[in-house]
């Protein structure tokens, strides 16, 4: 369990003062200038020993993306742009930053620009953040007032400026090409890479997307020494990160701890325990919609990282989960993500515009039980037909649910359909 001195985020919860004077007694803004002294390579280098990798639910190595920018201009400019396009269902970790301790990601955002050579800093916010957006445009307006944004930011010789954009709640805009399209002015439809942002990014100039948990803990990263953050967790695994947990729980919340930690000791410690006991879990959706579902059994044991969830075939994602009870009907559950996924899709690609809207519609008729067994082979073979087949991972993440789903609840579906066939239907959902 991690010890409170341990914590970067501080102020999750919002019972201390986030103002700056707040923020400050907390140890926000300590020292930034000697942090940003110390140079470039090392502050890449240190990011890069600490084994911080994106939060934002794909997990790239953070260090090393960032050393993709180019060191010196060739007559562009570089921009770091920070996705707070929150949208995964279940997840809302970031939305705790930004309303609670927003000058971790300030103070993080000027760090993070100049090891990047970037003198301007995007925050692009999800439309339903309105609350988040008053909150941190209050923190970065304090920020320039104090001169810790603008000419010679934090008296580090650096100019950096730091701006807001609003989205209008299209999920797909969090994808990280679709992002610079819509920060551009334009409809939100992702491009395709390569190249990646850090060749030809917003306006087609070198840039850096990351999520806004992954700026936020670099401050103390430099702070305390990339040793101390690898300390947690294990290898390729290392850190401490905001965990979500939502469904079937006592107590659902956003909690910080080490890398690692066991699925059961989240839900139980921190979650207050599954609705009706432990005994009374069916599923756990680990990190977002697109991370194939687990089932009770595989949860008993599940190791909450990278590599804990891709052993179970799953993803750790951003870390969110949806635990789900007894009372769960796991088909309809899945089908609800399935048409999700649908409306969401840009449509800009065929296998994902079509794909969705078929993988929906004979996940409806696994819901009701009027579809044949053999439809459960053909709709994996749907899903495998979407799958790597798009521009964006919006097609992945439609497919990955229902696999999972096919996987580990076999025997639910064809008990459904064959109790509709026999007329048994109303008596298996009694049951
Ligand atoms: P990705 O794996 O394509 O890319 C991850 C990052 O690494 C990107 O910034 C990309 O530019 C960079 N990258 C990858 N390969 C690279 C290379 N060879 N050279 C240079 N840069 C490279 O994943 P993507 O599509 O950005 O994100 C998918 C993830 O997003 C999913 O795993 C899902 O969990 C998560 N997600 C999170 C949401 C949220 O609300 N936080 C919403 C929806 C999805
Ligand atoms: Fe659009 Fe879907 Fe293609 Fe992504 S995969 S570009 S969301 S159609």
């Amino acid at each position: 369990m991690l010890k409170d001195q341990d914590r970067i985020f501080t102020n999750l919860y919002g019972m201390g003062d986030r103002s700056l004077k707040g923020a400050m007694a907390r140890g926000c803004w300590d020292g930034t200038g000697d942090l940003i002294a110390r140079g470039r390579d090392k502050i890449i280098e240190q990011v890069k020993a600490s084994g911080l990798r994106g939060r934002g639910g794909a997990g790239f190595p953070t260090g090393l993306k960032w050393s993709f920018m180019p060191k010196e201009s060739d007559g562009r400019p570089s921009y770091l742009v920070i996705n707070a396009d929150e949208s995964e269902p279940a997840t809302c970790k970031d939305r705790e930053i930004m309303r609670h301790d927003p000058h971790t990601l300030i103070e993080g955002a000027l760090i993070a620009g100049f090891a990047m050579n970037a003198h301007t800093c995007y925050i692009y916010l999800r439309g339903e953040y309105v609350r988040e957006r008053e909150s941190l445009q209050a923190a970065i307006d304090a920020c320039y007032d104090a001169g810790l944004l603008g000419r010679n930011a934090a008296k580090s010789g650096w100019d950096f400026d730091l701006f807001l954009s609003h989205g209008a709640g299209a999920y797909i805009c969090g994808e990280e090409t679709a992002l610079l399209e819509s920060l551009e002015g334009k409809k939100g439809m992702p491009r395709m890479k390569p190249p990646f942002p850090a060749g030809a990014g917003l306006y087609g100039c070198p840039t850096t997307v990351n999520n806004v948990e992954s700026i936020a803990v670099v401050p103390e990263i430099l702070r305390r020494g990339a040793e101390w953050f690898a300390s947690f967790g294990r290898p390729n695994n290392a850190g401490t990160k905001l965990f979500g947990l939502t469904g079937h729980i006592n107590n659902p919340c956003v909690v910080e701890e080490g890398m690692s930690i066991t699925m059961r000791e989240l839900i139980e410690h921190h979650g207050g325990g599954v609705r009706g006991g432990w005994d009374n879990l069916k599923a756990v959706i680990p990190g977002g919609a697109s991370c194939p579902v687990l089932t009770a059994e595989q949860c008993e044991t599940a190791i909450m990282d990278y590599d804990g969830m891709r052993e179970l075939k799953s993803s750790f994602g951003t870390g969110c989960m949806i635990v789900m009870d007894q009372s769960t009907d796991i088909i309809k559950a899945i089908w609800r993500l399935s048409a999700f996924f649908k409306h969401e899709s840009c449509g800009q690609c065929t296998p994902c515009r079509e794909g969705t809207g078929w993988m929906m519609r004979v996940m409806e008729r696994l819901v009701t039980g009027d579809a044949e067994v053999e439809e459960i082979d053909m709709l994996l073979d749907v899903t495998k037909q979407v799958e790597g087949h798009t521009i964006c991972a919006l097609g992945d993440a439609a497919a990955w649910p229902i696999q999972g789903l096919i996987r580990n609840f076999r025997g639910e579906i064809e008990d459904r359909l064959k109790a509709k066939k026999t007329g048994r239907l109303g008596a298996l959902a009694a049951e």
